[in-house]
């Protein structure tokens, strides 16, 4: 399998923002889209369901060139009457200078949690096929309250936004 690895799969750990003393939290819904295909492909890009409970995101694409600059903007909503509204999070992070150098204590929690369920461990670029396999688990305490959260991530590569994934679930 080619080594290269997952890279949206860093920033989705960021979802699991959540309380350790939650009784749960699980996500209810996973959107990917590729706005440049002649860049990006996705291939697979789902939940699974374990239980009624539990489910984990899984999500297969493949980067036709290799991408060397890259940014990820990241927003964490919360689901109101009105809508979904921005929360806590909204941060943009420089992919490629954090896979270098690590600076960055909250990315790299989330780094974490993800780094044995994709092939990560490497530096820009990403070229090939990015696997996240079966994420389902983050304990992190950081109490929310309970409801419906999205976590929207824009994957700007070269100064443009080429693709996203979203990711919604629900915390008990
Ligand atoms: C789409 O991807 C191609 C291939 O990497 C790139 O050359 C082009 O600039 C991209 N288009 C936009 C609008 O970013
Ligand atoms: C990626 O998804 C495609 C389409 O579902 C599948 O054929 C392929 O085996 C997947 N590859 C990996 C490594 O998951
Ligand atoms: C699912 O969560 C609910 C609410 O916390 C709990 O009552 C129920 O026992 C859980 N079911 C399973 C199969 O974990
Ligand atoms: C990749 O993983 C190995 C073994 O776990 C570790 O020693 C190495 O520092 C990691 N490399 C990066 C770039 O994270």
């Amino acid at each position: 399998m080619n080594p290269n690895v997952i890279l949206p799969g860093v920033f989705l750990a960021a979802l699991f923002l959540i309380s350790s003393e939650a009784p749960y939290i699980k996500a209810t819904n996973v959107v990917c889209e590729s706005k440049n295909k002649s860049w990006a492909v996705f291939h697979y890009c789902r939940l699974k369901a374990y239980s009624r409970n539990k489910t984990s995101v899984n999500i297969n694409a493949t980067l036709l060139h290799p991408a060397n600059n890259i940014m990820v903007k990241m927003v964490r909503m919360v689901k109101k009457l009105s809508g979904y509204k921005p929360f806590l999070f909204d941060v943009t992070v420089d992919a490629c200078l954090f896979m270098r150098k690590k600076h960055n204590p909250v990315i790299k929690m989330f780094y974490n949690f993800i780094k044995d369920l994709s092939t990560l461990n490497h530096t820009c670029p990403y070229e090939g096929l990015q696997v996240l396999s079966d994420y389902h688990t983050a304990k992190f305490p950081v109490p929310l309250p309970p409801g419906d959260y999205g976590v929207l991530m824009d994957f700007i590569f070269d100064g443009k936004k080429q693709l996203y994934v979203n990711t919604y679930v629900l915390h008990l």
